[in-house]
């Protein structure tokens, strides 16, 4: 029974933080990163398509690559539905692994129109910060390596660069397809 209290209150504290995110009107920001073929690229790059925006790193067991299987099938319905081309792209949280050449193949495996971002640790550092994204490494049971704990939320921004809405894992496929439409149509995004 404790234990079973002590996830209930994992689960309310994840709950409370993915609810607390919502209601930041500070989400988002100015960057300026390296893509996945080597390019530099800030915030202005993307203006004028809608964004799908992920923070993962490439050699993640299994989050990273379910969930970007999953943004791809959100990008690809959100554009169909909304009428608009939507960037997914793909943010490492793991810089000093998840160069450029890294990157590109990965993110191309979940579908030509992804974009993998990179940079120095103080430039990924500032935009974490800015969407408030959680990432700790974690040593391997041998020492030898490490595993990168990070956040898995997905961010939706308008074709404005601005922050529209964000959603958490739990979510299917429908229920964020419904939500990105309506956020971009309320957005009045072209
Ligand atoms: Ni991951």
């Amino acid at each position: 029974m404790k234990a079973l209290v002590f996830l209930l209150s994992l689960v309310l504290a994840n709950v409370a933080n993915v609810a607390s995110a919502a209601t930041r009107a500070d989400t988002g920001g100015a960057f300026s990163l390296v893509d996945q073929d080597g390019a530099r690229v800030t915030e202005k790059t993307f203006l004028g398509r809608p964004v799908l925006l992920y923070f993962g790193y490439t050699t993640c067991p299994d989050v990273c690559p379910l969930d970007l299987a999953k943004i791809a099938r959100v990008a690809k319905r959100v554009s169909a539905e909304a009428g608009v081309d939507v960037k997914p792209i793909f943010v490492t949280v793991d810089p000093e692994r998840d160069t450029p050449a890294k990157l590109k193949p990965y993110v191309h495996f979940f579908g030509a129109d992804f974009s993998g971002l990179t940079g120095t640790p103080e430039e990924i550092a500032k935009i974490g910060d800015e969407y408030h994204v959680y990432s700790r490494k974690v040593p391997t049971a041998d020492g030898t390596s490490y595993m990168v704990d990070h956040s898995t939320v997905l961010f939706l921004l308008g074709a404005d660069g601005g922050y529209l809405d964000h959603y958490g894992r739990s979510l299917s496929i429908d229920e964020i397809v419904s939500r990105a439409v309506a956020k971009l149509a309320g957005a009045g995004s072209p």
